[in-house]
């Protein structure tokens, strides 16, 4: 019977942090979530537990389970050995137990301006785009934004200024669709000592994705539209002066 050790800490108490255990009863297709919500209903109604949609889809029970950041309502139980670790997603403040406090991630994505921008005069029907277009920046519409992949990065715990990957992947569904004009707002945004440029790929990120999105592959098309853009500025600066 696989055991359930659950971080367990309100900061209202004053009391210290500590890890209840709670073995579960195993069953085919169980997951982490249900497990906690069989406890929470059953054993110990004090548990705080952050859920939604239980679909994968709203990407509110994304917490660390045995040491990897994952979505509570994806995890089979079966998939994780005898003893099954839950803790809160590292790098945010804890409200309680294994819910966070997720401003800090709100206000980086707010920084990359997450929302189409237009400049040119609105077309008579929609704003069209070829399959390829489209194609280039699929992979970062997948992002359901639970922060898994921000609060696995190292960079991230040591300073809350750099954006993020989860804001960089975003940033990247902005500049690579072809129908948004605000690449250049938005390229001014992370191209910062806290941005792009700061990331180490270490690659946490990626392991770390719920929806295998790879935020390496959007930071490094940031970098390489960044570089793009500071040759053509220069290229024009030179052309000016020829
Ligand atoms: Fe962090 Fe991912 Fe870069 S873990 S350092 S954003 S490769």
């Amino acid at each position: 019977m696989p055991l359930l050790r659950i971080f367990r800490y309100d900061p209202e108490t004053g009391e210290e942090p500590r890890y209840d255990e709670h073995f579960v009863e195993p069953e085919k297709g169980l997951t982490v979530l249900e497990a906690l919500l069989r406890i929470k209903n059953d054993v110990d109604g004090s548990l705080a537990i952050r859920y939604s949609c239980k679909s994968a889809i709203c990407g509110s029970c994304a917490t660390t389970i045995s040491d990897q950041n994952r979505l509570a309502c994806q995890t089979q139980l079966s998939t994780l050995g005898k003893v099954v670790t839950v803790e809160p997603l590292a790098g945010y403040s804890i409200v309680k137990d294994l819910i966070v406090d997720m401003r800090h991630f709100w206000e980086q994505m707010k920084r990359i301006l997450p929302y189409f921008i237009t400049k040119s005069k609105d077309p008579e029907g929609e704003r069209l785009q070829t399959p390829k277009e489209r194609k280039r920046y699929d992979e970062a519409t997948w992002c359901i934004m639970c922060g898994a992949c921000s609060s696995s990065c190292p960079v991230m715990w040591t300073d809350e200024r750099y954006i993020g990957p989860a804001a960089f992947v975003k940033a990247w569904r902005f500049v690579g669709d072809s129908r948004d004009e605000g690449a250049p707002e938005r390229l001014d945004r992370v191209n910062s000592e806290f941005g792009v440029w700061r990331c180490h790929t270490i690659f946490r990120c990626v392991d770390s994705c719920p929806k295998d999105i790879n935020p390496t592959v959007a930071i490094e098309k940031l970098r390489k539209a960044l570089v793009r853009r500071s040759f053509q500025r220069k290229a024009a600066q030179v052309a000016r002066h020829s």
